[in-house]
Order: structure tokens, then sequence, then C-alpha cells
């Protein structure tokens, strides 16, 4: 059985002169402790196929399923990271990331020694009483990031998590994400539209077309579990599994931009 799967789903917004339709019959499937990365021109509804499965939305047909129930609402088996890392101002690094499991009431002491675990894996041991605006923008993410894997949930969901950052940082991100999800075997569901970090980080990629969104092609990458930034690109099949994906994203970027144009 599939952790996360959508069956035939379409969405269409009723807009005028004619419903506009984001997402065409998708049907996806992805398994337990997988990573999985959607890759598609802007606008094509990546971000609405994580919502579906955050349950911030529904479909009009189809059926989106999570561990065998269908996904009626948000819940905190499947977290969410945004572009931006939306943390409270006011709040310290710590009070941050135990925001949520406090708000339920879980035990101060266990959720703060877990929230000190996870600040330190995330590489920010000792930050712990600074303020957010004393955080660069890539600290900040990782803020976003412990906070969202603290209450340990089935599934997360990244929705170009790394697209606010500069491209240093985007590459220690990568690697701090990768090792996490192998520390964790959370299953991810990682939204961008850079080639490099879908190849980087994906057991598979899924090419999404210009809306209305459909899966154009599915590639499962060689590259294995442990991969280094460095030496990935020496890997065989590497150039020309870029080759292919960096054509299809092509394709359906001027797809996309021939059908704006009159
Ligand atoms: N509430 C809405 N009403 C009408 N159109 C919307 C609404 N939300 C999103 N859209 C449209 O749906 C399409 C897909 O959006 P989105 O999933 O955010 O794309 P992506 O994340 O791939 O850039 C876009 O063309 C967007 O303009
Ligand atoms: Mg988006």
């Amino acid at each position: 059985m599939p952790h996360i799967s959508l069956d035939n789903v379409s969405l269409h917004y009723s807009a005028k002169p004619q419903p506009l339709t984001v997402l065409e019959d998708i049907t996806l499937a992805i398994a337990e402790g997988e990573f999985v990365v959607l890759l598609g021109p802007s606008g094509c509804g990546k971000s609405t196929i994580l919502n579906l499965v955050a349950g911030f939305q529904t479909p009009q047909s189809g059926s989106v399923i999570c561990k065998g129930k269908t996904v009626q609402r948000p819940g905190p088996d499947r977290g969410m990271i945004f572009q931006q890392p939306n943390l409270f101002p006011w709040l310290s690094v710590l009070e941050n990331v135990t925001f949520g499991p406090r708000l339920q009431k879980h035990q101060k002491t266990e959720v703060t020694e877990q929230a000190r675990q996870w600040l330190d894996r995330v590489g920010l041991a000792g930050f712990e009483h600074h303020a957010p605006w004393q955080l660069s923008g890539g600290m900040k993410q990782r803020v976003a990031l412990a906070r969202a894997w603290l209450p340990g949930p089935d599934v997360l969901l990244l929705d170009e998590p790394f697209g606010a950052l500069d491209a240093q940082t985007r590459i220690m991100m990568q690697e701090l994400l990768r090792k996490a999800w192998t520390e964790t075997s959370t299953t991810l569901l990682f939204v961008t539209h850079d080639v490099e970090e879908a190849l980087f980080l994906a057991d598979r990629i899924l090419i999404m077309s210009a809306r209305p969104g459909k899966i154009v092609d599915e590639i499962v990458l060689p590259f294995g579990r442990e991969r280094d930034i460095e030496t990935l690109a020496e890997q065989p099949d590497y150039r020309e599994i870029k080759h292919r994906v960096l054509h299809r994203v092509r394709q359906e970027a001027r797809r996309h931009l021939s059908w704006r144009l009159p």
C-alpha cells in the first residue's frame, strides 16, 4: 500500500469567462519513506498538490489517500514547510520550535529536550535563545525544518523551501535535508523548479506539465542513498539524466509561454 496516493485527481476554479482547470487527472503514488520531488513550471499546480495532501484543499473529483484514509483536513501526521520560514518574531528559536507541542500541552521538559536534539541536528546548537531577527535566511529555514520535524510527522511537504536562499546556502540546506531524511525515513514530497536541486535530492522525480497540470514524466534516480553534491555529477548516467530532465522541463516551460502569448 502506498503511503500517499492521488487517484484521478482534478481540480478547477470557477473563473470567468471559463473555469480554470489547475490539475487534470493526476494519479501518483508515494511509498513510505520515499523522497519524491515534483518539478514543473510556475503555475502548473505544484503547490496545489501539496495543499491537497496537506488537507487544506479538496479536489472536485478523484481522491487523495494517506495511509489508506481519504484526506479531509490537515493533521499533525502531515507537516508543511514553505518558502518563507514564518517564524514568530517575538519568540526565541527554542520557543518557535516548541510552540506547537506546547499548545498541545505536551510535557515541557520532554519537548524541550527533543527540540534541542533537532536544533543540534540542523546545526543550530547554541542558538536556542536567539531571536529570529538575529538569524540569517538559511538559519531561519533550519528553525522551520526543526519545528516541522519535531512532532514526528509521517510526511513532510516542502514547497520550494530553499527558493529564497542564495546558492551556497541552498546547497548546505539540501545536504542537511537529505541527512535528516536518512536519519528519520520520513516520507518527503518536495516541490521545486530547480533541476539540479531535484537531481541531488530525489529518489524519484515527477515532472509536471504546464497548466492544466499533469504528470508527464517520471524519473527514478539511480544515484543511491549516500550522495555527495561535489561528486554527484561524476556518477555514470548523471549527464544523460540531467539532459532528459532539463529537456522535458524546458519543453513544458515553452509550452506554457506560447500558451500565454496571443
Ligand atoms: N484561489 C485561486 N483562484 C483561482 N486560481 C488559483 C487560485 N489558487 C491558485 N490558482 C491558480 O492555480 C494555478 C496553480 O497554482 P499553484 O499550485 O500555486 O502553482 P505552482 O505552485 O506550480 O506555481 C495557478 O495558475 C494559479 O494562478
Ligand atoms: Mg507554488
